[in-house]
């Protein structure tokens, strides 16, 4: 007799904390130099307007890693180990880890987001493919801690953190990051993608594209902002901004005021200059030596790296 097909289990941990969120945003805008979260870009419309970068002829890092786990998913394969269980750290559609299925053949897997209800249709679309394999989701902010809790199982997993959001940290927030990323494989590996220091020219336009939807990402920030803090804010008074600092290496974002402005919201308010900015991402961009030392601060004793011919992202196998 053929054995029943599994279904998905969900256990939700995050819980959106109302107070701890205005708080935390009044306190970003008040700042001397005003700076947010790139966490509030991702609202509804921002988490689509993100997949619509991911398709832009400019934005080279999703095309260029899926490139790299198609020509080396094999050797990834043989390094990871087949059949050990995968965590997926950002799940989102699942689609990336789904398309390594195949050739890691995970007995499970565990997709990690901050809402089980970004993962319950892909999660469920996935079991029918794979009928046999165990599947958890977890609404978790892996972000401020990663802890897997006991219905992940335990022994060795294959940490998957895709996508270079690890750029979306400073080098600082990334040591203990990574550090309890490697505690999490419980002896497994970590699989990371990391994107890789190139010519301002490429890195420019991948983070201010022709079409305006990376603009249209950063200023939908505003309106998330308006939404969940009860702000004034008038898109239209602000301009997208990105630029490469060198030193830093490292893109930065920023709303630059168009005209002076005032915004208003129920526990405070705020007068911006015209040319003022709100930070509101870094993506770090990385030399492959530079990341390597990270993983060893973090821990890692050993590691397997895979570019691209033109040498313009990076996928390591860390253990
Ligand atoms: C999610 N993260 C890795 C993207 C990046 O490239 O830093 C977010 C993004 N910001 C602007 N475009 C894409």
């Amino acid at each position: 007799m053929p054995a029943a097909a599994r279904v998905p289990r969900f256990v939700q941990l995050y819980r959106h904390d109302d107070q701890a969120l205005k708080a935390e945003l009044s306190q970003g805008l008040l700042a001397a130099h005003a700076a947010l979260s790139p966490k509030f870009l991702y609202d509804a419309l921002g988490s689509r307007l993100f997949d619509a970068i991911t398709e832009l002829r400019e934005y080279y890092p999703t095309r260029t890693e899926a490139q790299i786990f198609q020509r080396h998913g094999a050797d990834m394969a043989e390094v990871l180990g087949r059949g050990i269980p995968l965590v997926d750290l950002g799940a989102g559609n699942c689609a990336k880890a789904g398309r390594l299925f195949g050739v890691l053949q995970p007995r499970a897997y565990v997709a990690v987001d901050i809402s089980v209800d970004f993962l319950q249709q892909s999660l469920q679309c996935l079991q029918r493919e794979y009928p046999q394999m165990d599947m958890l989701g977890v609404g978790m902010d892996f972000s401020s801690r990663l802890a897997l809790p006991p219905e992940a199982g335990s022994g060795p997993r294959t940490i998957f953190y895709p996508g270079s959001s690890i750029g979306n940290f400073t080098p600082q927030q990334a040591v203990p990051f990574l550090r309890q990323a490697r505690a999490a494989a419980a002896g497994g590996h970590l699989l990371i993608g990391v994107d890789l220091v190139k010519s301002v020219e490429l890195l420019a336009p991948a983070y201010d594209d022709a079409l305006g939807v990376t603009a249209a990402f950063n200023l939908n920030l505003l309106n998330h902002v308006n939404t969940l803090l009860g702000s004034d804010f008038d898109v239209r008074d602000w301009q997208h901004v990105a630029l490469f600092d060198d030193a830093q290496s490292r893109i930065e974002m920023h709303l630059q005021a168009r005209r002076e402005t005032a915004v208003v919201w129920p526990q405070g308010q705020r007068r911006f200059a015209a040319g003022e900015r709100i930070h509101t991402e870094n993506s770090y961009k990385y030399r492959t030596e530079t990341f390597e030392a990270l993983l060893h601060e973090a821990g890692f004793e050993h590691t397997t790296v895979w570019t691209d011919a033109r040498r313009w992202f990076a996928v390591w196998a860390a253990h």
